[in-house]
């Protein structure tokens, strides 16, 4: 996180203002590119890859929304205030904070009174006497129009924008059933205590797919020989440690509730996973019925094994049935059944793979952070498709017309679609730190030899080989190497 502040990948947004409030960032270059970056491969591996089609929703939404979604009622936290201090705090925090122990979600306020009295719980501000549990309903109103009385929310998860989206799409892109609807956007959540960073913030950013299904058919998908043998770690309920279990077991063991799933899980896997995630500290974890969200019959959590931070939701996986689209065909009155083949007609399932865009960032610079014996700064070996950016241009020196002819590399390589970004300050050894600490998986150095002989260096991050390209396949070996197509190593004399 140090590393993040100081090279600004993030901060406190309005910072400069003492009445900012809490949980809510900005993202300097850095962070902005890596976010977008993580968004396209995002789109890149899941979403094009399964043919999804896109939104790009309004962050504002009528309170009829949520009252056909079940927010008003049901998107609550248990808060107890002080007494003394008037500190308000989150009763199941506090009791885990106490206990050491996970308090289930939906745990009623009766228990948690219980257990604050069984514990002796005070104010972990002032040691105040603690009020009795009451619901706190997490959603932001915005009061729009002149005399403010139009009560609308900013959406608390963006995939209501799918749900209120769905007719229209279904009537205007040609669809058939399976198909997936996805979006990249904003989530406001009025988080009582929010903490860690990107972890728990108010204003968020999701990457959300939901797929739209005939629940008879929730067998029937294509593609899933090619992710049968996926592997992945499953933490199932009363059971302490993950089991390894390919797409293809789950669905003979009947772990989850079909094909579809398990085919979506081992996307999700594939997916994380080659963003840079390691496999032995990546897991689904089961989650039980008094945890899950109002909206879901079955639940797993994509979760991180994070050094500072333990376990770390990133994804949640939920098979909200016709939940949401039942609900707003009720309080909209629009028809959003579905008239299958045979004449039937129904309200579409839907499997949902809502993920953190901004947890999946804080949760990626832990995994790529590396501090070895080999340099006396710390590095992000971040994938290349990822990194901020793809490739770092420097002259060697300030003179002799080097920095003009780095220039002119620049200029070639933005031609051909590569993310560069130049530096000419500081010794040659502090600059490819600099790009290091960023994690630039590339750096191009213009030398006496380019001007003579019509090549530069060329420096691989994670091995800090070098090697001399010729200046006119610098963009394809570029891309090879962003692709994967090209080792490194291939380049060494
Ligand atoms: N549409 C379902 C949904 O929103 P969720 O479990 O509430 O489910 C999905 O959120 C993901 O969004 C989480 O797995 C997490 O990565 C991210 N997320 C949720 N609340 C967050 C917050 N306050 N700050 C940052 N990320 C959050």
């Amino acid at each position: 996180m140090q590393l993040a502040l100081r090279r600004g990948f993030f901060f406190p947004a309005s910072e400069i203002y003492s009445s900012a409030p809490s949980g809510i960032y900005d993202f300097g270059p850095n962070g902005r590119a890596l976010r977008d970056n993580i968004a396209a491969f995002w789109r890149r591996h899941l979403v094009q890859h399964n043919d999804m089609l896109e939104i790009d929703g309004a962050q504002i939404m009528p309170r009829a929304v949520f009252e056909s979604s079940g927010h008003l009622m049901g998107f609550n936290d248990p808060v107890t205030q002080c007494t003394k201090c008037h500190a308000m705090h989150r009763a199941d925090r506090i009791i885990a904070d106490a206990t050491g122990a996970q308090v289930p979600e939906g745990t009623p306020e009766g228990k948690l009174d219980e257990m604050i009295e069984d514990q002796g719980l005070a104010c972990p501000k002032c040691r105040g006497t603690l009020s009795k549990v009451k619901r706190f309903n997490l959603m932001m109103a915005v009061m729009l129009g002149p005399l403010q009385d139009q009560e609308c929310y900013l959406r608390p998860e963006t995939c209501q924008s799918i749900f209120c989206d769905y007719l229209r799409l279904t009537k205007t892109m040609r669809v058939k059933l399976p198909f997936g609807i996805a979006q990249r956007g904003n989530a406001f959540r009025n988080e009582i205590s929010p903490r860690n960073y990107l972890i728990r913030q108010r204003e968020f950013a999701q990457i959300e797919c939901e797929i739209f299904f005939d629940p008879e058919q929730i067998n029937e998908i294509g593609g899933f020989d090619a992710v049968k043998g996926t592997s992945m770690r499953f933490q199932r309920i009363g059971s302490d440690d993950p089991v390894e279990m390919t797409a293809g077991e789950l669905l003979e063991g009947g772990v989850v509730s079909g094909r579809l799933i398990a085919y979506y899980l081992a996307e999700v896997q594939r997916t994380w996973e080659a963003m840079g995630f390691p496999h032995e500290l990546l897991r689904f974890r089961e989650v039980g019925d008094d945890e899950r969200p109002f909206y879901s019959k079955e639940t797993w959590d994509f979760e991180v094994l994070s050094d500072q931070l333990g376990w770390v939701e990133l994804v949640a996986n939920n098979y909200r049935i016709d939940y949401d689209l039942g609900g707003h065909q009720k309080g909209s009155k629009a028809d959003l059944r579905w008239t299958a083949e045979d004449g039937r007609k129904f309200i579409p399932h839907v499997w949902e793979i809502s993920a953190g865009l901004d947890r999946t960032l804080m949760c990626l610079l832990e995994a790529a952070f590396r501090q070895d014996d080999s340099r006396k700064y710390p590095y992000l070996s971040i994938p290349p498709q990822i990194s901020p950016y793809l490739c770092a241009v420097f002259p060697l020196v300030r003179k002799d017309g080097l920095p003009a002819l780095a220039h002119e590399v620049v200029d070639d390589l933005r031609n051909h679609g590569i993310e560069v970004t130049y530096d000419e300050s500081g010794s040659i050894g502090r600059r490819y730190a600099r790009v290091d600490e960023v994690g630039c998986p590339f750096a191009v150095t213009v030398d006496y030899d380019t001007p003579e002989k019509g090549v530069v260096t060329l420096r691989d991050r994670d091995s800090t080989e070098q090697a001399t390209v010729d200046l006119k396949e610098l963009p394809g070996t570029i891309w090879k190497l962003y692709n994967g197509l090209l080792p490194f190593s291939s380049l060494l004399g």
